[in-house]
C-alpha cells in the first residue's frame, strides 16, 4: 500500500512536470536544487579576522545527487560582497573551513552565503579585528 501511494505520487510529480517542460530538465532540477540549513556562523558567532572556520550546515535531506561548484561568499548588511572564502568543494561534507578575511571592517552585521544550485544565507554574525592588530593600531 505504502508503495503505491508513493508510487502515484512519483507519478503525479513526473506528469506536472512533462507538463511544465521536458521530462530530464525538470526532473534535475527537482533533484538538484536543495538549500541546506546553515549551523554554523550564526548570530552568537564571532569571527577574529585572519583565523580559520568552519561553516557547517545540516545535510541530513541532501540528496544523493548534487551539482559540482558550490562556493561560499562573504555577504554584508544582507548583500553580497565580492569575497568568496572558499569553493570547489562537495556540499554533501556538511562543512568546510575557511579564513575570516584580514581587509574587513569589524561589524556585526557580516553572513554567508553558501551556493550550491540556490543560495542560503547565513543568520549575520559579527567579525572583530585581532588583538594584535587593535595593539599596531595604538
Ligand atoms: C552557532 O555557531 C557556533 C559556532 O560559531 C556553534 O558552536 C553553535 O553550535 C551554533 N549554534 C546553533 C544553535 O547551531
Ligand atoms: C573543521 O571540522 C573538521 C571536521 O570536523 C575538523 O577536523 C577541523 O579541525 C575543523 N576546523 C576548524 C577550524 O574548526
Ligand atoms: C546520480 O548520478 C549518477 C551518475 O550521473 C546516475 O547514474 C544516478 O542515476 C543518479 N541518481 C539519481 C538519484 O539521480
Ligand atoms: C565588486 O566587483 C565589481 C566589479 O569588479 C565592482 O564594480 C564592485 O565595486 C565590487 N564591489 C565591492 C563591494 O567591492
Amino acid at each position: 500500500m505504502q508503495f503505491t501511494l508513493l508510487a502515484s505520487a512519483l507519478m503525479a510529480l513526473a506528469a506536472s512536470a512533462v507538463s511544465a517542460s521536458p521530462v530530464s530538465n525538470e526532473a534535475r532540477m527537482i533533484l538538484d536544487v536543495w538549500a541546506p540549513t546553515i549551523i554554523s556562523p550564526n548570530a552568537s558567532t564571532v569571527w577574529t579576522e585572519g583565523q580559520q572556520y568552519n561553516v557547517t550546515w545540516d545535510t541530513s535531506n541532501a540528496p544523493v545527487n548534487i551539482s559540482n561548484g558550490a562556493a561560499v561568499v562573504l555577504g554584508k548588511d544582507g548583500k553580497l560582497t565580492n569575497t568568496t572564502l572558499v569553493s570547489g568543494f562537495d556540499l554533501r561534507q556538511g562543512w568546510v573551513t575557511v579564513t575570516c578575511p584580514s581587509d574587513v571592517i569589524p561589524e556585526d552585521d557580516y553572513s554567508i552565503v553558501l551556493f550550491g544550485d540556490s543560495g542560503d544565507q547565513s543568520e549575520q554574525f559579527t567579525i572583530t579585528t585581532s588583538l594584535e592588530g587593535v595593539l599596531s593600531d595604538l
